[in-house]
């Protein structure tokens, strides 16, 4: 058999491109990650080695560095690039919006250039649900009017508009706008998990921290949503359905015309209060929370309409709600053991 032409996958050792190598190994493709380790750990890198039980190739660097990508893309015959590099945190975007347009935007003009030079014009774009701001229905489709409320949404609907300009103005361009809703669980050995560098913003992450007595309590943000129990709705997706997705955008990018928003999400809206019951259930005891006031720019209600993924990519999430709990409750037990 051929050797297969090498995957760049940019951010590969962070929460997300970590479970996608390991798909992307486990599917027969040949990888080079890059990554810097700005969000994330050396460590991880044998355990994507251990559970693929294939080597890859692991680049130290700046996915955004125009030197570095040369280097890069001289030495190795990368055919596509999966690219999750980059700054995710809606706040602090709104503190250094800069540094969010130099990373996401600058930075990621940066790769284009880069691929343009070598000749490789397929790529798979970690976006996000949060272009869309506010919806004025549910579920959104990938036709809605995007609106993004801060700096990190905008950087990346610039980055799916640069996308789209670059494919219509040369042919030969394949790329996927995965605009990705909530991902949170982890892989179900424990070994690869979300691992936030400082207290976590986000519900999961936060509600695994006060199952593990690392916080007293849990703070649901407002409880006067126009929503079935009055707290927020979101989408929450398994991440390795979502690893599961690139595999199956990276081998529908021949069939796409220019650059192709795709929502992945599973189409089911879960509220925080449902979440919380989930993950008692996981833990098998009570998790201590309380009511607080909303949370300023939150939104109450967002799911998918998953149908396009379905249609394009042939892929749908498989894991519910449960299996998402379980998962990231293991993760946080072996972490918790150093594992
Ligand atoms: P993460 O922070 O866990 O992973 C990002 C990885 O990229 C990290 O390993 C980090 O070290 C690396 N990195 C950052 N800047 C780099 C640079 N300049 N050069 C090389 N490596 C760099 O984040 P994640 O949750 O895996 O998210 C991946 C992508 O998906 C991001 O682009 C994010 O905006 C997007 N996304 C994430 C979510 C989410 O909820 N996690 C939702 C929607 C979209
Ligand atoms: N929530 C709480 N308490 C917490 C944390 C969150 O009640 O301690 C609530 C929020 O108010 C919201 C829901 O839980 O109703 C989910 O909040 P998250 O912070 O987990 O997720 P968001 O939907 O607000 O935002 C996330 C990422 C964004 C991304 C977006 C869409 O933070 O970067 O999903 O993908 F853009």
């Amino acid at each position: 058999m051929p050797t297969p032409t090498p995957i760049l996958v940019t951010g590969g050792a962070g929460f997300i491109g970590s479970h996608t190598v390991v798909e992307l190994l486990g599917a027969g493709h040949a990888v080079v990650v890059l990554d810097n380790f700005a969000n994330s750990k050396p460590s991880v890198l044998e355990r994507m080695r251990r559970l693929a039980g294939r080597d890859f190739t692991f680049v130290e660097g700046d996915a955004h560095d125009a030197a570095c990508l040369a280097a890069l893309f001289q030495h190795h015959p990368i055919t596509a690039v999966l690219h999750f590099a980059g700054l995710k945190a809606v706040g602090e975007s709104t503190q250094v919006p800069l540094a969010y347009y130099q990373h996401n935007v600058a930075g990621t003009l940066n790769l284009l250039e880069a691929m343009r030079g070598a000749g490789c014009r397929n790529l798979v774009f970690s976006s996000s649900a949060t272009v869309y701001g506010d919806p004025a229905q549910v579920p959104i489709r990938e036709d809605f009017p995007r609106s993004a409320a801060n700096p990190y949404g905008r950087s990346k609907t610039m980055v799916e508009d640069i996308c789209r300009d670059l494919a219509l103005s040369e042919p030969g361009w394949h790329i996927a706008l995965l605009r990705y809703f909530n991902p949170v669980g982890a892989h179900p050995t424990g070994l690869l998990g979300e691992d936030p560098a400082s207290i976590p913003n986000n519900l999961m992450p936060y509600l695994l921290k006060v199952a593990a007595g690392q916080h007293p309590f849990l703070e649901v943000f407002g409880q006067d949503y126009a929503t079935p129990d009055g707290t927020g709705v979101r989408d929450y997706l398994h991440v390795v359905d979502l690893a599961q997705g690139h595999v199956a955008a990276l081998n529908a990018l021949p069939r796409l015309d220019g650059a192709v928003p795709i929502n992945l999400g599973t189409g089911r809206g879960c509220s925080v209060l449902e979440m919380i019951q989930a993950m008692e259930k996981a833990v098998g005891r009570p998790i201590p929370w309380r009511f607080a006031p909303r949370r300023p720019g939150d939104i109450a209600i967002y799911y998918a309409d998953p149908a396009l993924a379905r249609e394009i990519l042939g892929w749908e999430a498989s894991r519910d709600l449960e299996t998402m709990c379980r998962d990231g409750w293991t993760w946080a037990q072996s972490e918790a053991a150093g594992a």
